[in-house]
Parts: C-alpha cells; sequence; structure tokens
C-alpha cells in the first residue's frame, strides 16, 4: 500500500472511497468516542504517514515525538485548530491541515437561528404546547419575545465565519457593531454599509442601519445580541488571547437584556461568570453550541433549572449540516476537505511546497 493512514473518528464512506481508491492503507477508530491519546501514540509510534484528528484530541510535542521519520502530516476535520500545540508541531515540522470555508455558512447560520431562537423564546413556546398549557390566542403570553429586525448586535470576531453572521444579520435590518483585534476584513464592512445606505435609499429598508468597528467595550454596551466567532487563543500562544474574553467584567458592560451567542470555542467565556450573570438577571440569555469541557458536565452551572428559559444549550453542532459535514468535494465538505488537505502534503500536490498549500495552517514552519 502506498500511504497508512490512522482517522480518530469515521469521516464517512465517500470521503474515505477516495482515500482508498489513491491506495491509501486507512484505519478507522471505530467508536463514537475519540481513542484515548495513549491510542493516538501508539498509532503514531507503529509508523503511519498521516494523522486524521477532530478538535476532541490532544495533539502535541508527544504525539509528534512518536511519530519521529514517520508522520508527515496532520489533517484536521475542523476550521478551529486549539487542539494542536502550533509551536510543537513546527518544532517537529509537520505540517496540519484544516477545513476553514466549507463550514463558514453553515456555523454562521447556526448562530443566528439560535440568536432568534432565544430572543423569540421557541424552546419555551414549544414546550408550552406540549405540556398542554396552550389556552388560547391572546395579545399577552409568558414569553413574550424579542423581535431580531432592527436591532443592534456585536459580531465580536470578523474573520469568515463573522463576516457570514454579519451578512445574514444584515438582511434582517441589523444595526452591527464589530469587534476584531485585527481589523480582520475592513474592506467588506465598508461594502455592507454602502449596501445597506442604498436599501435604506431604495426604501427596501426602512431604518437607516450602520456596521461600523468599533472597540469591545463600546460593542457589548450598545448590542442586542452579542456573537462571538473568534478563535480560541490561550495567554502566550500567537495572537491575541480570547480566553475568557468574556467574563464578569466584560459581561458587565453588556446590556441586561442582551442576549449572548457562542459558536466558536467554550473557553472564550466564563460559563460560570454566565450562569451567575443569567441567575441574577444582569443577562437576558445565552445560546451556547460550545462549552468549557465537552459533553457539557452533569454539575454544570448553566443546567441550573433556575435559569432554564434563557440558557439554551447545544452539543457542538453548527457545522452539522450534511453536505457540510460529509460531502466529498473538498469545495462543499468537512470531510472532502480533510482528505484533500492530507493528500496534498503526502502525494507533495503543489511542488512538494507546503506554503502553496492552502489547507495547511501552520505554512510558516516550511519558509526557506
Ligand atoms: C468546529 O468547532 C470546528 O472548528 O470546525
Ligand atoms: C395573528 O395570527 C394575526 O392574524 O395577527
Amino acid at each position: 500500500k502506498k500511504f497508512r493512514v490512522f482517522a480518530t473518528c469515521d469521516i464517512g464512506k465517500p470521503a474515505l472511497e477516495r482515500l482508498r481508491a489513491a491506495g491509501y492503507d486507512v484505519e478507522v477508530y471505530p467508536q463514537a468516542d475519540p481513542p484515548p491519546k495513549s491510542l493516538i501514540i501508539e498509532k503514531v509510534a507503529s509508523g503511519i504517514d498521516g494523522l486524521i484528528t477532530t478538535l476532541r484530541d490532544k495533539i502535541d510535542a508527544e504525539v509528534f515525538e512518536a511519530g519521529k521519520g514517520n508522520l508527515k502530516v496532520v489533517a484536521q476535520i475542523a476550521v478551529g485548530f486549539d487542539n494542536i500545540n502550533r509551536a510543537d508541531a513546527n518544532k517537529y515540522k509537520v505540517p496540519f491541515t484544516h477545513t476553514a470555508d466549507v463550514l463558514t455558512e453553515a456555523t454562521a447560520e447556526f448562530a443566528f437561528f439560535i440568536m432568534a431562537a432565544a430572543a423569540r423564546k421557541l424552546w419555551t413556546a414549544e414546550r408550552n404546547v406540549r405540556d398542554l398549557k396552550w389556552g388560547t390566542w391572546h395579545p399577552f403570553l409568558p414569553f413574550l419575545g424579542d423581535e431580531v429586525t432592527g436591532k443592534s448586535i456585536a459580531i465580536i470576531g470578523t474573520g469568515r465565519i463573522g463576516l457570514a453572521m454579519i451578512k445574514k444579520c444584515s438582511g434582517f435590518d441589523m444595526n452591527i457593531l464589530c469587534y476584531d483585534a485585527a481589523y480582520q476584513n475592513r474592506e467588506y464592512i465598508n461594502s455592507i454599509q454602502k449596501v445597506m445606505d442604498l436599501r435604506h435609499e431604495t426604501g427596501i429598508q426602512k431604518q437607516r442601519t450602520t456596521i461600523r468597528y468599533c472597540e469591545l467595550q463600546e460593542a457589548l454596551s450598545f448590542a442586542d445580541f452579542v456573537s462571538i466567532h473568534v478563535p480560541l487563543i490561550r495567554e502566550g500562544e500567537e495572537g491575541t488571547p480570547t480566553y475568557h474574553l468574556i467574563n464578569d467584567k466584560t459581561l458587565g458592560w453588556m446590556r441586561s437584556t442582551a442576549i449572548l451567542v457562542n459558536t466558536s470555542r467554550g473557553p472564550v467565556v466564563d460559563e460560570v461568570a454566565v450562569a451567575h450573570a443569567l441567575k441574577e438577571k444582569r443577562l437576558g440569555g445565552a445560546a451556547l453550541d460550545v462549552f468549557e469541557k465537552e459533553p457539557l458536565p452533569a454539575d454544570s452551572p448553566l443546567r441550573d433549572p433556575e435559569i432554564e428559559d434563557v440558557c439554551r444549550l447545544y452539543p457542538h453542532f453548527a457545522s452539522a449540516g450534511k453536505i457540510t459535514r460529509l460531502d466529498p468535494d473538498p469545495n462543499k465538505g468537512m470531510a472532502g476537505r480533510v482528505v484533500q488537505g492530507l493528500m496534498d502534503v503526502l502525494e507533495g500536490n503543489y511542488g512538494a511546497d507546503i506554503t502553496k498549500m492552502p489547507y495547511v495552517v501552520n505554512k510558516e514552519a516550511f519558509k526557506s
């Protein structure tokens, strides 16, 4: 066989078929739960060429050391890669790839959906019907919601997913406050303002709306909704740290009616602080798809029955659309893209120049 690959999860038949058709010897970890790190190390030490990982696998010097001389690529089926120690990958000169872009729209639409569902109290309303508590149509309801149209939103992080969320929010005539430490995609944001102006001038949109960059405090202070789209960066890692970006202090800047949406990484938000703020009604609601510990522990303060109506909890599945997850086409699905990223490195595509391979993250380690 050509190359040996170990995948820590099943990525679906069509994508695996591509590898096998290319002559690869592919072993897939058969359980739904992730393999223990000791097993990953064992597989890597057995001389595999490529490793397919998920965000659940901790990939660091121990793994790279075990793969010394053999392991040529780590291909992660996710856009986020905080579970992979970049400095260690660079030290061992192992490129790692991710699956950005293909999940951008799915993740952004999901963020929008859970924001809107929280605002309009869909969960409380449905339970009312199921519990046979639906009396009659009436102007007043115990679960009157907040409209989304025309409201203000803070977009924290204006990378790919943040921009896609902006696009969706602008369709709902929202005022958009952007915070991004690196002011990513400024041009795009200016162009959205032009679209907003045109829609207002032509009467398609009644209210004039604006989109602009501001400091975190200002963004959080004026927003009805706050949606987070930053990668997890811990202290000491490259980039502006985002660990516990939402904490007691920054929650204090937010309106007591604001709804917090997180589809990025759990540790960006201090969950104890959020649960507290919800309980004391200093925060209006939360819609969370990601958590500091996943799966969410039974004793998480976010499960407090007292905040049940305002705290929506989801199983880290923003990207979980069928095409987004499983399509074997690298321009459509994460499965296709993870396979392509792996093959680019092993096949020596792009003239074997790793710095030219589009899905490789740590290109800096391969610049001559
Ligand atoms: C999922 O969380 C991802 O990073 O793709
Ligand atoms: C509600 O159903 C309405 O007709 O306003």
